[in-house]
């Protein structure tokens, strides 16, 4: 590890935590009340993900949250970001309110305030009740106003405590993987359903957004997007071309509209779909955050795919560079590019950084240690670069692990782990892995004002 984390550069109340999210842990698909969403549907249907794996045990999060709270005190964060699942709350989408779903949701964020850990609640991360499918989904402007009525259920019930709302969880996954390529839930390779579906969840945010402030007490609310850096893969006028379409399908159509930019020009015209726009939806869109998410995890090198779907523009494998297990290229350089793309271009007044993570093929070893060191150098890495880019004016004000622990990786099953707690699946056991243990170590060794480094 050779990159030295600038400590100094991050704020003292600087957020140390972790994330998850609710259909990759929870389990209990037939619990408390709880209703199909579309991730059951899809992930029970042959062939949709590897090895035909589902979220209806996970990790039994569900029954084991105690416990789950206690990892998160051996790594010594002080800050959670968990998703609702929605159909717990609604199970039938627009019917009425599930008092046991709100219940397990209150019981586990007394439980982390009672361990001193900050609850960040995500509102959507991509668990759609199938009942609001079946009428339609994301490309019904209906959806955007159901996810606000139950906004306004949960702010009403967890905001005397959680103040951290986001609202929803990478909404490029949900419009382009979900419903143009067709690898997530719904499932769908239709244009038209992917630009409807990407404007109806911003509509949703903003809307989300309006009904958190009017519930919660003094909230903080944001959104989080997955971003890229983006780069062309030779110097052709055609590779650059492409590059700028990826930056707008990637990067632009997400955060333009919310910074009251509107849906860029130059992507209309790519689509070349019309959006459902309505009068004043785009400064519902765009009401102005406290903050803004982003997840990170790899850049795109791109060139030109003319045969392609929109943004006809691929990714490209180059060779020699080092990548995770998911084939993702590693570069922490981008972190920073981001963090301070956000800043300057966005004027961004307070960044968390929700995810960052790495999946690795780990065992757990016959002594009972899981060795990482691949992650636990992406890890590190990563958070020297977010220190950087905070001694060049980010003002970042956290970062989150992506995960706790091992989970379900949606298309890819169980076969994928970006833990930092291996779970074995067949008992539940959570093992600390080395990376783990490193996070844990920079967290506690971090120097405050006033004192003098750790040896
Ligand atoms: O597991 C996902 C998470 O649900 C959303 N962001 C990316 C992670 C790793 O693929």
């Amino acid at each position: 590890m050779t990159d030295r984390i600038d400590f100094a550069a991050l704020p003292d109340d600087f957020a140390w935590g972790v994330a998850t999210s609710a259909y990759q842990i929870e389990g209990a698909v037939a619990e408390g009340g709880r209703g199909p969403s579309i991730w059951d549907t899809f992930s029970h249907a042959p062939g949709r993900t590897h090895n035909g794996d589902t979220g209806d045990r996970a990790c039994d999060h569900y029954h084991r949250w105690r416990e789950d709270i206690g990892l998160m005190r051996q790594l010594g964060v002080g800050a959670y970001r968990f998703s609702i699942a929605w159909p717990r709350i609604v199970p039938d989408g627009d019917g009425k309110v599930n008092a046991e779903g709100l219940a397990f949701y209150d019981r586990l964020v007394d439980g982390l305030l009672e361990a001193g850990i900050t609850p960040s609640a995500t509102l959507y991360h991509w668990d759609l009740p199938q009942a609001l499918q079946d009428r339609g989904g994301w490309t019904s402007r209906e959806t955007a106003e159901h996810l606000a009525a139950y906004a306004s259920a949960v702010a009403g019930k967890l905001g005397d405590r959680v103040r951290h709302w986001a609202t929803l969880n990478e909404p490029l996954c949900s419009a382009w993987i979900g419903h143009l390529e067709g690898r997530m839930a719904p499932g769908l390779r239709d244009l038209t359903a992917a630009v409807r579906a990407s404007y109806h969840l911003l509509l949703g945010h903003g809307l989300a957004t309006a009904a958190i402030r009017a519930g919660a007490t003094d909230p903080e609310v944001g959104i989080v997007n997955n971003l890229s850096t983006v780069e062309p893969a030779t110097g052709s006028p055609a590779d650059a071309a492409a590059a700028v379409r990826m930056d707008g399908h990637t990067n632009r159509w997400w955060l333009d509209p919310v910074h009251g930019r509107g849906f860029p020009a130059d992507m209309r015209e790519v689509y070349g779909v019309e959006l459902p726009e309505r009068p004043g939806d785009a400064e519902t869109i765009a009401q102005p955050l406290d903050w803004l998410g982003l997840n990170y995890y790899f850049p795109a090198v791109v060139a030109a795919e003319p045969d392609g779907p929109p943004p006809f523009a691929r990714q490209v494998r180059r060779p020699g560079v080092p990548r995770t297990g998911m084939d993702w290229e590693i570069d922490a350089g981008g972190i920073e590019a981001l963090l301070l793309r956000l800043t300057r271009e966005y004027a961004a007044r307070k960044i968390y950084v929700t995810e960052n993570g790495s999946a690795y093929p780990d065992v757990v070893t016959a002594d009972g240690t899981v060795e990482d060191p691949e992650r636990t150098d992406y890890l590190h890495r990563h958070i020297a670069a977010c220190a950087r880019a905070t001694r060049r004016g980010a003002p970042l004000a956290g970062y989150f692990a992506w995960s706790l622990m091992d989970n379900f990786e949606w298309a890819y099953g169980y076969d994928k782990r970006f833990g930092l707690f291996h779970v074995d699946y067949a008992t539940q056991a959570r093992t600390l892995k080395d990376s783990g243990r490193h996070y844990a170590e920079l967290i506690g060794s971090r120097p405050r004002r006033g004192t003098p480094p750790a040896a």
